[in-house]
């Protein structure tokens, strides 16, 4: 937009009106300031009918830097998609839907990154999206629940939750190979199947031994040949069949490997991937929720489950656009191994149909992957690169200056995250930034309740 003329830019009528200040503003007031609520000047001092909303002189400038100087001027409301709430600038309704905003190329991919401070509604908000995406015919997968909030959704609705740990009664086994989707070719489906469990048991035995790490080609070969060998003599083969099958291979892979594998057959990590499955992932759920609060505080366990999970949903994509959740991402920032597979998944989510939600606390949670070294840090930083959708809740104290420059925030907007509501968030999908509240239902405040865990 280019503005040339010198009649004011905005003008509201209102008739029988009056300002306290008729005299306010002066001449030399700023080219972009607003006078809401401001009288034209009349020099018989005579009750005015009139009001005027307007900018004092003429500015011109492009769209791009008027947005900049004003973000939060609305356009054409957000209509398409499923319902989210309102923005509280303008009022209105505010709908979006990821696959959507990339049709238009309003965004240049699906995924979306939710970050903000403890407790001002991420989860609400990306539960939202969730419930109301699957009334739209989009499925759910969460690989890790470390509070339970998605489970609770996933049985509400009659989806899959399976709740994990040593001792849980609910157990995902690695070497299942789980359930081919319907109409599925059966000779390449167990072949993707069985190379996604060989690539599982690299990045397990890689977790639980990082000196190991990255495996040689010989002891992932030696690795997928025990594999092999234990699937091939047992029905049901668990990772103590693939331990017994390292100890009779020998060879001097073999045995740091049967060494790590071991330490999920005994001790305080048995029982928790060591067991013949219990629950195999439903391609045709409409949610499938891993829950991993058993293992919650327990870093190791939790990365081994959400690694295993995240495995074993992918082998059950079925069809159909999907939301992949990771809640607390900043757990999954931390291991290596999650972090080179949720960079993938971001770089593959238009070509998969697959829109993945990163809730994060802070945007400095990435550099909890700097101890995994430069190149793993340099990883965690470019994720929020891959979200082209951005949802900023309000920021934790010290860390607004590092938001607004990593999001490149203009000043407008970084003010605005100060005085952000619970529930509210600046939206910006692509160049648009808009303030909305989600805007929940009384049953789905219910069904949320993330307070639970809290009161527990
Ligand atoms: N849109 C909303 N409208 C009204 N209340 C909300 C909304 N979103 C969240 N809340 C309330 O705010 C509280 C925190 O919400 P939520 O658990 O979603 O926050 P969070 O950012 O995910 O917190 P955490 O960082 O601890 O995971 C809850 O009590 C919830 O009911
Ligand atoms: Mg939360």
């Amino acid at each position: 937009m280019t503005r040339r003329s010198k009649a004011p830019l905005i003008e509201t009528r209102t008739a029988g009106t009056t300002s306290k200040h008729p005299q306010r503003r002066s001449a030399a007031s700023s080219a972009s300031e607003f006078e809401p609520g401001a009288r034209s000047p009349r020099s018989d001092g005579q009750r005015h009918d009139r009001q005027f909303l307007r900018i004092l002189s003429a500015h011109r400038d492009t769209t791009a830097v008027l947005g900049g100087a004003y973000p939060f001027l609305t356009g054409k409301p957000a209509d398409g998609g499923m319902f989210i709430g309102h923005d509280t600038v303008t009022g209105q309704r505010f709908c979006f839907d990821p696959w959507q905003l990339y049709q238009q190329q309003t965004v240049s991919n699906t995924n979306i990154a939710i970050v903000g401070n403890i407790g001002w509604g991420k989860t609400n908000t990306a539960l939202a999206i969730a419930l109301r995406g699957i009334a739209c015919g989009y499925r759910v997968f969460v690989p890790g629940d470390p509070k339970n909030d998605w489970t609770r959704l996933a049985e509400a609705l009659g989806g899959q939750a399976i709740r994990i740990g040593p001792g849980m009664p609910e157990r995902l086994n690695p070497l299942d190979l789980g359930t081919p989707p319907p109409g599925a070719d059966g000779q390449a489906w167990r072949h993707q199947s069985e190379q996604r469990r060989a690539a599982l048991m690299v990045a397990i035995v890689e977790t639980l031994a990082p000196s190991l790490t990255p495996l040689h080609p010989e002891a992932r070969e030696t690795l997928t040949a025990a594999t092999g060998f234990a699937c091939n003599a047992n029905t049901t083969a668990t990772l103590h069949h693939v331990v017994t099958a390292l100890a009779a291979e020998g060879g001097e892979h073999a045995a740091p490997i049967r060494a790590a594998l071991g330490e999920l057959c005994a001790g305080p990590l048995a029982g928790m991937l060591d067991q013949p499955a219990t629950a195999t992932p439903d391609p045709s759920s409409p949610i499938i929720a891993v829950g991993t609060a058993a293992v919650a505080d327990y870093d190791l366990a939790h990365t081994l489950a959400v690694l295993t999970a995240t495995s074993q949903l992918d082998g059950a994509p079925g069809s159909g656009r999907r939301f992949i959740i990771y809640d607390e991402a900043w757990r999954i920032l931390a291991a290596p191994t999650h972090l080179a597979r949720v960079n993938t998944e971001l770089r593959l989510s238009r070509a998969r149909g697959t829109s993945t939600v990163l809730i994060t606390h802070a945007l400095s949670d990435t550099d909890k992957a700097a101890d995994a070294g430069s190149s793993a840090a340099a990883t965690a930083r470019g994720l929020v690169a891959l979200c082209d959708t951005r949802i900023i809740f309000r920021q934790a104290p010290g860390e607004t200056d590092r938001t607004a420059t990593e999001l490149a925030l203009t000043n407008p907007e970084r003010q605005a995250l100060a005085d952000l509501g619970k529930g509210e968030a600046l939206w910006k999908t692509g160049n648009t930034t808009r303030r909305i509240h989600t805007d929940l239902g009384t049953t789905e405040s219910m069904l949320f309740d993330t307070d639970q865990h809290r009161n527990a």
